[in-house]
């Protein structure tokens, strides 16, 4: 029971030490830690803001796929329940902005048709060494599932898993400080840039291929919607990417509290049936 007691003490300082030691990690070298934003989504009945999914994907949409691929995606996803939830005409329209191969034909040839809202998402390389070759080696990955694929978060092992309960793995995090990351290079590393830019946020980094991506009103964002500032469209896009990387995610909760509320009526059906059996058992 004392080692318990010593354990638990030593994970909570652990803890507190580690939140209130970020900035040391950049010193270290290591990769920074990401911003921990409240997003809408996080927590047992998080839900997805549509209307921010909805910007996050004029984002991806207008920025971002022009060198990254979605593969995972179809374009029905995003009229779907529980996503950006676009209108039927509005998943018809954006699908056939899109020409994609398709065939053989009767005749054995290959032709290109506008996209339908079954096809996938259109990548923008047909192929790897296409995309390595037009951004100067450098690959530009599928950005399907990479809210599950990075953290944002880095912490020592022993306090890793208790803040992950609670925050989680910080993946949209992870994107969100990528995007506005970048910053001058400490100078006595300046002369290793060798053409690429500085972003101690990035997982292989802190030298990064890709130029910074977002500018002040790259993206026109509705009337009525917040401005489109470079932090705004970059938390946009880490929640629409967040989605992508788990488009049944309201789903999945909604039926969590069911399956708990149906054990918790359960549990006391059961306790009062118990009382009454044994109500005529003599102690
Ligand atoms: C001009 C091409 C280009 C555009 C536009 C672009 N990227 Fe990138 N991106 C790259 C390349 C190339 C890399 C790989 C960098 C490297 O390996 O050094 C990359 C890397 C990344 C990474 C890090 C991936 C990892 O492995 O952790 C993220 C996240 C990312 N991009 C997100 C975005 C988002 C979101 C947008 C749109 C706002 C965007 N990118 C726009 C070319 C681009």
């Amino acid at each position: 029971m004392k080692t318990i007691k010593t354990l638990l003490a030593a994970s909570v300082l652990g803890a507190g030490l580690a939140l209130g030691s970020t900035t040391g990690a950049i010193a270290a070298g290591k990769q920074a830690q990401a911003e921990d934003i409240d997003f809408s989504f996080e927590g047992i009945f998080g839900k997805f803001d549509r209307a921010q999914l909805q910007r996050g994907f004029a984002v991806y949409k207008q920025v971002c796929s022009a060198c990254h691929s979605m593969n995972q995606m179809y374009y029905r996803n995003l009229g779907e329940p529980g996503g950006p939830e676009l209108t039927k005409e509005q998943v018809n329209a954006v699908a056939a902005e899109y020409e994609v191969t398709d065939g053989p034909n009767d005749d054995g040839e290959m032709f290109e048709r506008p996209a339908v809202p079954s096809d996938k998402f259109k990548s923008p390389f047909s192929n790897e060494k296409a995309a390595r070759s037009a951004n100067g080696g450098a690959y530009p990955v599928d950005l399907s599932l990479i809210t599950k694929k990075r953290e944002g978060f880095h912490y020592p092992w022993y306090v890793s898993p208790f803040i992950k309960l609670v925050k989680g793995n910080g993946g949209p995090e992870y994107v969100r400080a990528v995007l506005l990351g970048y910053q001058d290079p400490p100078a006595e590393i300046a002369e290793e840039a060798n053409g690429k830019s500085y972003n101690p946020y990035f997982a292989s980094g802190p030298w990064i291929s890709m130029a910074p991506p977002l500018s002040e009103g790259a993206v026109e964002y509705a009337e009525g919607q917040p401005e489109a500032t470079v932090e705004q469209m970059a938390t946009d896009v880490a929640a629409f990417l967040a989605w992508a990387g788990e488009p049944k995610m309201e789903q999945r909760k909604s039926m969590g509290f069911m399956v708990m509320l149906y054990l918790a009526l359960l549990s006391v059906l059961l306790y009062l049936t118990k009382k009454r059996l044994f109500s005529r058992v003599k102690h």
